[in-house]
């Protein structure tokens, strides 16, 4: 921006340059989001003799733009370019995309699912598994339980970074070093493409949402899903967690979606049709006059990541099969504040609610036993107190 123009404002602040009323406003810090105080003029003399001093606040503010970001661009969809622009959309909120950094390395020792080199899950479309529940043997189970539990200390310490200021990315990162610390693969990264180690889920977004440049906010939620590959199998969790001090509204949403997924949980037991998560899940979101996404539900998990049963988190659906002992699957309602319908971002991805409004989710990876369930993935003793109803 050269200091040749300045765009017209109806506050009647003074001029950082001589202190007369202001009404005009630098374009830049506009663009960047500043303050108008320090940032007006009465005219656009005044502007320009401003000028050299005036333009290091934009420097000082620029830490979320790719200017900061030297080789950040925005996803877009598979297939397309990253581009350095923010592409056209109705986006459904306030929420935007930033840009995402480069793709995070994976040392040579590590076992690779065999997307990580193409981006193309080769075994796992075409595996009998997709359409037949497996039934686990004792060995992968106990491959399961040790894979599961990395799953939640990596969780555990992506939840222990989250404040404002911090960046997607910034979690990304730690989700994805501290995976790699423990032997394992963040099961996500070149997924279909998908092209970091965890999803970082903000506000509206349903799922799926792309590590980025944008740093949480006060009074945000946000929702981070880990997937680990080790020793042959995968484990799959998340949890939606609070950014500083939020609306009681959303606590609500928060806990009554903890609390579906806790008691969609309570029904696991031989026997029981994998059609009746939904109708309990949706009874207790509906209780609260929330809703249940469609578009999205639990899934069989081991040495692949995605496979059947699928299991619909709403009500009056149409999943057919009966829970056996010895199966893995993942639930993990997603529940929205407003409506259920979602909607996806140009990047392909990003699954936001159609009406903006928020949305929150809880997953865990179950073991179907003789008498019950076991959660693979149950939070431990050493897990961060994010929960003040957990609280004793
Ligand atoms: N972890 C997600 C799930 O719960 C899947 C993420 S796949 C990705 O099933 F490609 F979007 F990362
Ligand atoms: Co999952
Ligand atoms: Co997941």
């Amino acid at each position: 921006m050269d200091g040749n123009s300045s765009m017209s404002v109806e506050s009647p602040l003074s001029c950082a340059h001589c202190g007369k009323p202001a009404r005009l406003q630098c374009p830049k810090c506009i663009e960047l989001k500043l303050p108008p105080a320090g940032a007006s003029f009465c005219t656009q003399d005044c502007f320009k003799k401003s000028w050299n001093s005036h333009k290091s606040v934009h420097l000082k503010a620029k830490s979320n733009t790719p200017a900061e970001h030297e080789g950040w661009l925005y996803c877009l969809r598979k297939g397309q370019k990253r581009s350095p622009s923010l592409p056209y959309f109705d986006w459904t909120g306030t929420l935007r995309p930033y840009p995402i950094s480069k793709i995070r390395l994976v040392p040579n020792g590590i076992e690779k699912p065999d997307w990580a080199i193409d981006g193309i899950p080769k075994v796992e479309p075409n595996s009998d598994f997709q359409n037949i529940v497996e039934i686990k043997t004792p060995e992968l189970i106990e491959r399961m339980r040790e894979t599961c539990r990395i799953g939640r200390e990596v969780l555990d310490a992506a939840a222990r970074m989250i404040r404002p200021g911090v960046t997607t990315d910034e979690i990304d990162e730690v989700v994805h070093k501290t995976t790699i610390a423990a032997g394992g693969y963040p099961s996500t990264l070149n997924y279909h493409f998908f092209p970091k180690s965890c999803c970082t889920s903000v506000n509206e977004v349903i799922c799926h949402g792309i590590p980025d440049a944008r740093k949480l906010e006060e009074g945000d939620i946000v929702n981070v899903d880990v997937t680990v590959y080790y020793k042959g199998v995968h484990g799959d969790l998340n949890e939606t967690y609070f950014v500083g001090e939020v609306d009681e509204a959303t606590k609500q949403l928060v806990r009554c979606t903890y609390e579906c997924l806790e008691k969609a949980i309570s029904i696991v037991k031989p026997g029981v049709r994998f059609r009746e998560v939904g109708d309990v899940i949706s009874r207790h979101a509906s209780m609260s006059g929330f809703s249940v996404v469609k578009s999205y539900c639990g899934h069989g998990i081991g040495e692949l990541f995605h496979c059947a049963p699928n299991i619909p988190h709403y009500g009056k659906n149409k999943a057919v099969g009966v829970m056996k002992a010895g199966q893995i699957f993942t639930i993990e309602p997603m529940i929205n504040a407003g409506v259920w319908r979602d909607r996806l971002w140009p990047d392909g991805w990003t699954a936001v609610t159609a009406d903006g409004k928020r949305s929150a989710q809880f997953e865990h990876t179950l073991l179907v036993t003789e008498t019950g369930v076991e959660v693979l993935t149950a939070r431990l003793p050493s897990s961060p107190d994010v929960y003040p109803w957990l609280k004793k």
